[in-house]
């Protein structure tokens, strides 16, 4: 068993806030697979079991963890006299142009730490790196090596959700984190995922309800429980959580409500097809995590 550690990664849509209600709502389990891994947020708390399988269609995602889980010191070694700065973040982004995979992951952990929100779609990343909130580059090499001492014997792939889905085997528990529906998601990530897609994973997930449990995450939406009637339990979650700005903005000395960090809530819906332990009410549990987003 290894213990939880936060995500290596910033991500867009990550589910960091809400891991501990996701944890809670996990059965026992040997087999595990996130179709949708992005940022891995919920991997990455939760135990490993014998079979962990991480998967998501964005190559340059999918190429980073491969080089931390089998190449970490060759990465350490690229990153090691690295400065975070919007010159270093412009040269990475406009200039820099990998010939291996290891500066290809190179690129992308540069680019996702320093970024604004993670967000790692080249049209919509900026820099947004503040010294008080994001992780340091001189504490990069030890985020590298506690994600590679994770992932050691972890399946990884790069692939449409459809084939994993299809392939995991009988008794697997997915833990499914779409792009949402009613939202502009394209903006955060590098493949669109459109209305035909989650129609595709509805159907999916129905074909194979009764040799797998699944938990998936959605956006609360009319249409979404709609298309999910079937399903044993559909339930509404809400979380606290406060976004600190990063010290890129302008100084002041007065602490201003942006300061001291905006409050958001977090709204989802939780939809499973397996019955869960009546330990609590887990029907609108809420929990005020008041961390630190890092964002500017
Ligand atoms: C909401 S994010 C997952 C966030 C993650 N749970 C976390 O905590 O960081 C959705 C992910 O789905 C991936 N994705 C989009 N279309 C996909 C597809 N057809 N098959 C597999 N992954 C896909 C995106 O690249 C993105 O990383």
């Amino acid at each position: 068993m290894t213990q939880g550690i936060n995500s290596p990664f910033r991500y867009a849509g990550g589910k960091f806030y809400a891991r501990k209600l996701i944890l809670d709502f996990i059965p026992k389990h040997n087999s595990y697979l996130e179709p949708f891994a992005g940022g891995g947020s919920i991997f990455f708390a939760k135990d490993k079991v014998s079979s962990n399988w991480l998967n998501d269609i964005d190559n340059e995602l999918i190429n980073c963890y491969m080089i931390i889980r089998d190449n970490p010191e060759l990465l350490i070694d690229n990153l090691k006299d690295e400065k975070a700065t919007k010159e270093r973040h412009t040269y990475y982004k406009k200039e820099y142009k990998p010939t291996n995979n290891i500066e290809r992951a190179t690129r992308w952990y540069y680019l996702n730490r320093t970024s604004y929100s993670g967000i790692m779609n080249m049209v919509n990343c900026y820099w947004g790196y503040g010294e008080k909130y994001s992780m340091r580059p001189e504490n990069w090499s030890r985020n590298i090596i506690r994600t590679s001492e994770k992932l050691q014997g972890v399946n990884i792939t790069c692939l449409d959700f459809e084939k994993v889905i299809s392939e995991v085997v009988d008794g697997s528990f997915l833990f499914i984190d779409p792009p949402y529906y009613n939202a502009a998601q394209d903006k955060f990530y590098t493949h669109s995922f459109t209305k035909e897609d989650h129609f595709r994973l509805c159907d999916l997930l129905k074909k194979n309800s009764k040799r797998i449990k699944f938990l998936l995450t959605y956006d609360n939406t009319e249409d979404i429980k709609e298309l999910y009637n079937w399903a044993t339990g559909i339930h509404e979650m809400e979380w606290n959580y406060t976004i600190n700005r990063t010290d890129d903005q302008k100084k002041t000395n007065k602490k201003t409500e942006k300061e001291k960090g905006s409050r958001y809530k977090g709204k989802e819906i939780f939809i499973i097809n397996y019955n869960i332990e009546p330990l609590e009410d887990y029907e609108q549990l809420s929990i005020d995590y008041n961390s630190i987003l890092q964002i500017t």
